[in-house]
């Protein structure tokens, strides 16, 4: 077994390294991109308590990391050049449950026969994908306006439209700035659609990668009060236009699988997302 080294997660620039292992790895069978880690470390102020994260390298390059939080839950990505370290993950983690994509057969295999038991029913979220050659215009209902953010000074507009749209939400002023600050996130991709009055009524952030060209959509919103007139489709292909234009050519996103929460599905399937995964979640034998 070669010699890894452990070691706790203390900042961004842990989260930095993260990235650059979900953007090493990043293919079909691959659960993260790296705009998702930074959605997920930010989005929210005075997370850090709740979660330990650790990550693994081996001659100074990041081969895994995991990421647990209090609840129990545990999120990992490992190199399968490395799945060795699979063992040593999940003694690190105790008895959490482990979510994975469908496709991570290797780690699947891993969780078997260490008695984990794969969980059925409940929610789940799938991954959709869109090839991004042939994206139509966004086009928008009388009174309403697209544009992107700006800078900084769009963060509490920009924070209220989500907290409208997820409520509830923990997603604050404070916290954007921190997505705003996080790398990669560009203004030019996140975006907004505004009422007559000026107000942000719908969103989408996209995140680039530009080394493998691929867009995430994470998060995507519109205020109760505007729905289904096509105002997330108009934000999203504004973002996804804005991203095309800095060398993507394909985009992902993720949204429940199940049917009790289809929305989001649906707008992606009505924009042409295809699904072609799905989140696969394993629980110890003796967890309830
Ligand atoms: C999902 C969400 C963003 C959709 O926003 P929206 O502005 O209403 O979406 P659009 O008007 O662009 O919808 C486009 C198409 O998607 C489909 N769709 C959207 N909402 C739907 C719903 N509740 N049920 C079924 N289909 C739906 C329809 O095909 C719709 O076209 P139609 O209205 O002509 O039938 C919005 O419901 C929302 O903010 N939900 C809460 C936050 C969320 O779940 N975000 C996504 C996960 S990150």
């Amino acid at each position: 077994m070669p010699r890894y080294l452990r070691k706790d997660y203390r900042g961004p620039a842990d989260l930095r390294e993260m990235q650059t292992l979900a953007q090493r790895l990043w293919s079909q069978v691959s659960r993260w991109h790296l705009g998702e880690l930074a959605w997920r470390r930010f989005q929210h102020v005075g997370r850090e308590p709740e979660w330990r994260t650790a990550l693994w390298e081996l001659d100074g390059q990041p081969v895994a990391w995991a990421w647990a939080d209090e609840s129990g839950k545990l999120d990992l990505q490992l190199d399968p050049a490395h799945l060795a370290l699979a063992d040593e993950i999940l003694s690190w983690s105790g008895k959490s449950t482990v979510t994975l994509l469908d496709a991570e057969k290797e780690l699947a295999d891993v969780l078997l026969r260490r008695g984990y038991e794969q969980r059925t029913g409940g929610p789940f979220f799938v991954h959709l994908a869109r090839d991004l050659a042939d994206l139509p215009s966004p086009s928008l209902p009388a009174g309403y306006t697209l544009r992107a953010v700006r800078d900084e000074r769009d963060a509490g507009a920009r924070a209220a439209v989500h907290a409208a749209a997820f409520s509830p939400s923990r997603v604050t002023a404070e916290s954007y700035l921190q997505v705003m600050a996080a790398w990669p996130y560009r203004p030019e991709l996140d975006w907004l659609v505004e009422s007559e009055e000026g107000e942000p009524v719908a969103f989408c952030l996209v995140w680039l990668d530009e080394v493998n060209q691929v867009a995430v959509l994470e998060p995507v919103g519109t205020d109760p009060g505007h729905r289904r007139r096509g105002l997330a489709t108009a934000a999203v292909l504004g973002a996804l236009h804005a991203a095309r234009q800095l060398g993507a050519r394909a985009a992902r996103v993720c949204a429940r699988g199940d049917d009790d929460y289809p929305s989001a599905r649906a707008t992606y399937e009505s924009i042409g997302f295809r699904h072609y995964a799905r989140n696969v979640t394993f629980a110890p034998q003796d967890r309830p």
